[in-house]
């Protein structure tokens, strides 16, 4: 898809090209490939926001990793949180002393990261990382939440594309963009 489709005009602007995410996720597999080293992490992609962002970070780390897929909900179809967080679907396995990294599309408050820490955590894990496409450290409220790998820092704005949706929609845009905001102000 290019950027003369249709789904570009609800865009207020690209903040992310989808040669600049490639290049970072690359660089990022590379990192935890060296990280990693001799062990077999399992990634876990938190549904449905990092679907894409996953996809393409597990083809660039030269591991024998495994991946499973947790879905939760913390927004429904608002543009703020709501600051309360529902489990949808667990993984199928145990990872009962697992070296686990959790694949986030986005920090923002940093409260659905938390509590998939916190749940994690309790089941045994070895070691737990987390690693996001983007941060909104502005906007965090979990001080002291430690997000180990992100690609792109951005501004408090509501961004689509690559995996985020507004309502569902435009997570199949290549790029990383800044959402209109007549889309959702509209009554
Ligand atoms: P947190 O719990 O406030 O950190 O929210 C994290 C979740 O909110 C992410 O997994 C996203 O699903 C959603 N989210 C936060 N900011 C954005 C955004 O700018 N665009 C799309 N989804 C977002
Ligand atoms: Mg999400």
């Amino acid at each position: 898809m290019n950027e003369n489709s249709k789904l570009y005009e609800d865009l207020d602007r690209i903040l992310v090209t989808r040669e600049e995410i490639s290049l970072k996720v690359q660089e990022l597999g590379e990192r935890i490939t060296r990280d990693y080293e001799g062990r077999s992490p399992v990634l876990i992609c938190i549904l449905k926001g990092a679907c894409v962002f996953f996809t393409d970070l597990v083809r660039a780390i030269d591991l024998p990793l495994t991946m499973d897929f947790m879905a939760i909900s913390s927004y429904g179809s608002a543009t703020k949180t709501s600051g309360v967080v529902r489990l949808l679907k667990d993984l199928d396995e145990p990872i009962l002393g697992r070296d686990v990294i959790i694949v986030e599309d986005i920090v923002d408050s940093g409260v659905t990261l938390n509590f998939l820490r916190q749940v994690l955590i309790q089941r045994g894990a070895a070691s737990l990382k987390i690693a996001a496409l983007l941060d909104k450290p502005a906007r965090r409220k979990i001080k002291d939440l430690k997000v180990d790998y992100v690609c792109f820092d951005i501004p408090d704005a509501f961004v689509v594309g690559y995996g985020l949706d507004y309502d569902q929609r435009y997570r199949n845009l290549p790029d990383i963009g800044v959402l209109s905001p007549a889309i959702y102000e509209k009554p």
